[in-house]
């Protein structure tokens, strides 16, 4: 069937059709009220692509936008030290972020996909002397064979990494670090319990399954993972509580409790290779990568009343659209359904929780405020600052 005019109509499906759940969320977060992740180009694929996006994905969450921030942020530092570097996306579906990042004249940006992304690709995306893609599985590893001297490269697997199987995951690991042990590695993961329930079937909504992950592992088991496939790496594990605490205050006091962290939290991975330089191997520029990222934080976290509108849709979309004010576990459920929730469980006890975590988001917006109008008074600035 043609496409609509204007319009194009992609024939993906298993795990590269997942590439249009990542960029719909994405693209929801990247304007209006919601911004997390200024994004002119995804809102404009959104609009360019014939896909019942809504109906198979629901409604727009934060977690996607996340990820793509915490993962625009480590590239810029990356590219701040190597400013003529080479970053590698590995499954990068159409993300928009070489755009965002907008890198200099000398850097390399490479995109590993399968042949049928590449095409998509081709048609949907600008091109860019700077960047080039590779069409061809990232687990037969011959884009390493791509990468030459020079700085060591930035790899990203976003979203990748839970769609191969488990010795692909492990023998990308072991490879990069042994060709080149002092590059950076950055992905995600799901835990073990959420991987075998996509594998028994796990509606996002009605009308859509997620494909099965053939690979998770829980939030505790990350790092001894890594350090058995490339010896002396640096790995920082943090949960998206841990990046965005204003936007999942009840995930962050949950994942405080060991069990809970391993049986819900997906994970953001960072990996400094064991050849990184010196200084990093002593703690100090691995220190300054985080506290940089702990700075721009609070510099690019939302404004009060912005973070309470996230915290609270987030909180309506992802746990089932139970309201403070919902007042059984059936409407509760029921209106998850209507929302299209991810959530099939855990619709029980929303009523109760939704009440804590409201309160929970108006401390933060209350403290944030009462911050922000501490440090623009002129009496909050110390003589020394
Ligand atoms: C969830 S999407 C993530 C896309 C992108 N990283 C983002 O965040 O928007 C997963 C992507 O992995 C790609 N993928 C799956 N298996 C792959 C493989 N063996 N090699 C390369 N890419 C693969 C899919 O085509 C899809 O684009």
């Amino acid at each position: 069937m043609p496409d609509p005019p204007g319009r194009l109509r992609p024939a993906l499906s298993g795990a590269p059709e997942t590439l249009l759940w990542a960029l719909w969320h994405r693209a929801a977060y990247s304007a209006g009220p919601l911004a997390l992740l200024p994004d002119p180009l995804a809102a404009d694929l959104v609009r360019r692509i014939d896909y019942p996006f809504r109906a198979h994905f629901g409604a727009p969450r934060p977690w996607h936008a996340l990820r793509a921030r915490e993962g625009d942020r480590r590239i810029r530092s990356y590219l701040d030290r190597h400013p003529e570097g080479t970053v590698v996306i590995l499954g990068g579906g159409l993300e928009t972020q070489f755009w965002r990042v907008d890198p200099g004249p000398g850097v390399r940006w490479i995109t590993v996909e399968l042949p049928e992304v590449v095409a998509l690709r081709r048609r949907l995306l600008p091109e860019d002397p700077r960047r080039q893609d590779i069409a061809g599985s990232a687990a037969e590893l011959a884009w390493l064979e791509a990468l030459s001297g020079g700085a060591p490269p930035f790899v990203e697997a976003a979203g990748l990494f839970m769609y191969l199987d488990p010795r692909e995951v492990e023998a990308i690991i072991r490879a990069l670090f042994a060709r080149f042990p002092a590059a950076t590695l950055f992905f995600d993961t799901v835990p073990q319990g959420f991987a075998a329930r996509t594998r028994r079937g796990l509606p996002v909504t009605r009308a859509w399954r997620a494909p099965a992950m053939p690979w998770g592992i829980d939030h505790d088991a990350i790092a001894g993972f890594v350090a058995g496939l490339a010896p002396g790496a640096r790995t920082e594990v943090r949960t998206y509580a841990d990046v965005a605490p204003w936007l999942a205050p009840a995930g962050w006091c949950a994942a405080l409790v060991p069990w809970l962290r391993n049986a819900i939290a997906p994970c953001l991975v960072m990996v400094e290779g064991p050849g990184r330089p010196a200084q990093n191997a002593s703690g100090r520029a691995s220190r300054a990568m985080w506290s940089s990222t702990a700075l721009t934080k609070r510099a690019s976290r939302p404004s009060g009343k912005k973070a309470l509108a996230i915290s609270t849709y987030s909180l309506i979309t992802t746990f089932g659209g139970a309201s403070p004010w919902t007042s059984s576990a059936p409407a509760a459920r029921n209106r998850a359904r209507r929302v299209g929730s991810i959530r099939s469980i855990g619709h029980f006890a929303t009523s109760a929780r939704s009440v804590i975590w409201s309160i929970r988001a108006c401390q933060l917006t209350a403290s944030s405020t009462v911050l922000r109008k501490r440090s623009t008074s002129p009496s909050a600035i110390s003589p020394s600052s």
